[in-house]
């Protein structure tokens, strides 16, 4: 592979020539570029886009709306690059092989077009962050700005161009596994996290140095899957689709972001990927979207499978027609194969091919592309092993955990009261577990378990013991395991499994302190990973009591993906951290919670059920028919969640006091401002998340029993009070209703919230009236 592409490059001078004078002619736009270290004008990228777009022909034009997969060295995908098929290509990731495609794209293709290179830098490219639900778990936006904009430094650092996150799929069933991707079940925290990330990965503009495009998805609807099963269809009703799904998708666009990934299912009957309503209609015309759609892989293909189109041509035309600029493909794309003979046909006009490649090469201008094609090998190494961004892993791990219970204060642990630890659970010494999904790149030496962060914090001062005590595996094979031919390891028979389990017990017997990481392997969660149950996977249920009945101090870390049942947990164990998939410092961030070197601060961006039969189950449902029996609709189990939306402890106690409202009426259009004290109740500084929540309490339709309007994380040393303050007015007030097919901002009574949770109860109401 090597060296066919290093003996491609050996191409005619001539080529050579014109892409020297290519780069020449667009020096004055480079220099700008550089020594302004700003966003180059809008008119001369214009100027530039229209004048390739009039060089080009039809087949040129039609190989920048492809993007071809790169998995492994392949000689298909080489040719289709030297012949000008593709614009862009995936999954490629080692800083020479770019180069070389590069190379070939630069000086073999006629007009000398780069490519851009994309990759799934989903929560970190070579340090792992924790996975998104918990970065969201935060409620931390700065935060995340910071991470993703670690993560694009280092993607770009080895040529990457263009990240497919963040998922903003609104995720409400936490048996579909890509709840983990995404902020979770709120719209409005879920905006916050979108915006940070756009922020995060793009900078202050598309082409700032280091950074990256960005590409929100799965547009749209994706995570309302039924049942939870991934790719399944979604029905939801304009209310949900407007109030709830597509706003994170807003904010992203109002926050510029450059690139849209169309999602693989069935919105409504209609497949995301071949619908102009959510494309065109509410994409560009509403929200003004001026970046380019790419298809998530295969998706116009499965335009056919879901009975969409007739046949491969069909859903080309049906994709390009609805809005999609580029299709990612593996093998070979529709696109290539069938858009020229379409516009032959007159099925699609030139126009439309035009009006599809020019924000592609738009893209490619603004992230200075032309004028940097590639990249500098040597400058990677230095990047990828930033010592700044291990800490920065450390410290977003431990801004991300959730504290779900403490009884008798059993958390911080002591560092020197107890002697003899054992660490017990199938998660607690595994790196990949650690890292959680879509980490492709892992330095898996360097992924910090909680097993060696235990280490790391009491060597001399405590003897640690480990035994896995229990198996994780698969009653279904998996997909991806069939897909990149992996052999799960061989199940334990039942007498092994007896064997550990005793051994685990007894391990716990012998010791002071208990600390059990139990969840969820890493592929649990992600994508095509759903779960039709939230229990502990195989016999760690029976693990976890077993070793609680030993008496010994029990403390639960959890790494998972999505809310488990664990009502008896709940119950019987004293001390739970919720770690989620914590990344490269996972274990040094965990050893720090427990110990107190950290205080938990995260709150949870879901509300956590029971078990999977309460399913949907979210804080901002509406009020109904006897709202005082809200915890009795079932039969066999309470209705109110586990841990309500919002939820988190800390070492520290906070009281909320004084809610103020400037004013009790305002007009439509005008807004007021909401304070409140918050107070550090405790002995140590430690951070709270104040939540603003209201409720329209009457209007042209029913509103949701309680809504997210504002958060703030803030850290108060003990004994400090401070008044948070938050804005409430057209924004927050405004919602799209049924009743009227607009956004409307109604006259109403308003009930407001603030606290550390969506049960706040301090309470104050105000009116809008016109
Ligand atoms: C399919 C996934 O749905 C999407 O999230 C991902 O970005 C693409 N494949 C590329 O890997």
């Amino acid at each position: 592979m090597q060296n066919q592409l290093t003996s491609s490059r050996a191409v005619p001078n001539l080529h050579r020539i014109f892409a020297f004078l290519l780069l020449l002619a667009f020096a004055p736009l480079a220099l700008a570029q550089t020594a302004s270290n700003a966003p180059p004008d809008d008119q001369a990228v214009r100027e530039r886009v229209d004048s390739l777009v009039k060089q080009m022909t039809l087949e040129e034009k039609v190989g920048q709306l492809s993007q071809l997969f790169r998995f492994a060295p392949s000689k298909e995908v080489d040719a289709a690059v030297a012949t000008g098929q593709v614009g862009s290509l995936l999954f490629v990731t080692e800083p020479a092989v770019i180069n070389n495609y590069q190379h070939i794209a630069v000086e073999q293709s006629r007009l000398h077009i780069p490519l851009i290179f994309g990759f799934d830098v989903i929560h970190g490219f070579r340090t792992i962050f924790p996975a998104p639900i918990a970065m969201a778990a935060s409620w931390d936006p700065a935060g995340v700005v910071r991470e993703q904009a670690i993560a694009a430094k280092e993607a770009r650092s080895v040529g990457i161009h263009w990240a497919f996150a963040p998922m903003l799929d609104i995720a409400r069933d936490p048996r579909w596994g890509r709840i983990v991707e995404g902020a979770g079940e709120d719209p409005y925290l879920g905006s916050a996290m979108a915006a940070a990330q756009v922020r995060g990965f793009q900078g202050d503009y598309i082409g700032a140095p280091d950074h990256l495009l960005a590409c929100m998805k799965h547009y749209a609807a994706y995570g309302a899957a039924e049942g939870g099963r991934d790719y399944d269809a979604s029905y939801l009703p304009e209310t949900l689709l407007y109030n709830v799904y597509l706003r994170p998708f807003h904010a992203a666009v109002q926050a510029g972001i450059g690139s849209a990934m169309s999602a693989y299912m069935d919105l409504n009957d209609v497949p995301a990927t071949g619908n102009r309503w959510l494309l065109h209609d509410v994409l560009r015309d509403q929200w003004k979207f001026s970046g380019f759609v790419v298809s998530d892989a295969n998706a116009v293909k499965s335009l056919e499978t879901h009975g969409y189109a007739k046949d491969l041509h069909d859903a080309a035309v049906i994709a390009l027609r609805a809005g999609v600029n580029m299709e990612m493909a593996i093998g070979f794309t529709a696109y290539g194969q069938n858009l020229s003979a379409a516009v032959q046909k007159g099925e699609i006009t030139l126009a439309q091919i035009d009006e599809a490649v020019r924000p592609i090469l738009e893209m490619k201008v603004r992230l200075g592309l032309f004028e940097h094609p590639y990249v500098d090998e040597a400058r990677s190494q230095q990047i990828l092993t930033s010592p700044e961004h291990r800490t920065a892993a450390r410290v977003a791990a431990e801004r991300s955990a959730v504290l779900l219970r403490n009884e008798g204060g059993l958390l911080p642990l002591k560092k020197d009261a107890y002697k003899k630890i054992a660490v017990i659970g199938p998660l607690a010494d595994s790196q990949t577990d650690t890292l959680g999904s879509w980490v492709f790149q892992p330095n898996l030496q360097e992924a910090v378990t909680v097993l060696a962060g235990l280490r790391n914090k009491l060597s001399g001062r405590a003897e640690l013991s480990f035994t896995p005590g229990v198996q994780i595996s698969r009653k279904i094979p998996s997909f991806f395991d069939e897909i990149l031919h992996r052999t799960p390891p061989p199940v334990w028979t039942p007498e092994h499994a007896k064997e550990e389990m005793a051994k685990a017990v007894g391990l716990a017997a012998a010791s002071n302190l208990a600390i059990l990481v139990l969840g969820e392997n890493q592929d649990m969660s992600g994508e095509a990973a759903s779960r039709e149950s939230l229990q502990l996977p195989g016999q760690e249920e029976q693990l976890l009591e077993a070793v609680v009945a030993t008496g010994k101090p029990v403390v639960l870390v959890l790494l998972n993906g999505r809310p488990l049942d664990i009502r008896r947990a709940a119950q019987h164990v004293p001390a739970i951290l919720e770690a989620w998939y914590p990344g490269t410092q996972g274990g040094n961030a965990v050893a720090n919670l427990l110990f107190g070197d950290a205080i938990p601060g995260g709150k949870l961006p879901i509300t956590w059920p029971r078990d999977s039969g309460q399913i949907p189950i979210n804080y901002a449902h509406n009020t109904t028919q006897a709202p005082e029996n809200q915890g009795k609709r079932y039969w066999d189990e309470e209705s109110t969640p586990l841990f309500p939306f919002g939820f988190g402890l800390s070492y520290s106690t906070f009281r909320f006091t004084d809610l103020k409202l400037n004013r009790d009426h305002i007009k439509p259009g005008e807004s007021l401002d909401v304070s409140v004290e918050v107070e550090n109740t405790g002995t140590a500084t430690a951070d709270e998340v104040p939540q603003l929540y209201i409720h329209q309490q009457y209007g042209g339709t029913s509103r949701p029993v309680r809504e997210l309007k504002g958060f703030e994380r803030i850290t108060l040393a003990a004994h400090e009070k401070r008044t948070v303050h938050f804005s409430l007015g057209t924004p927050e007030l405004t919602y799209w209703s049924t009743a009227k097919k607009d956004w409307v901002e109604e006259p109403s009574t308003f009930d407001v919230w603030v606290g550390g949770d969506s049960t706040a109860s301090l309470h104050a109401t105000f009116v809008i009236a016109p």
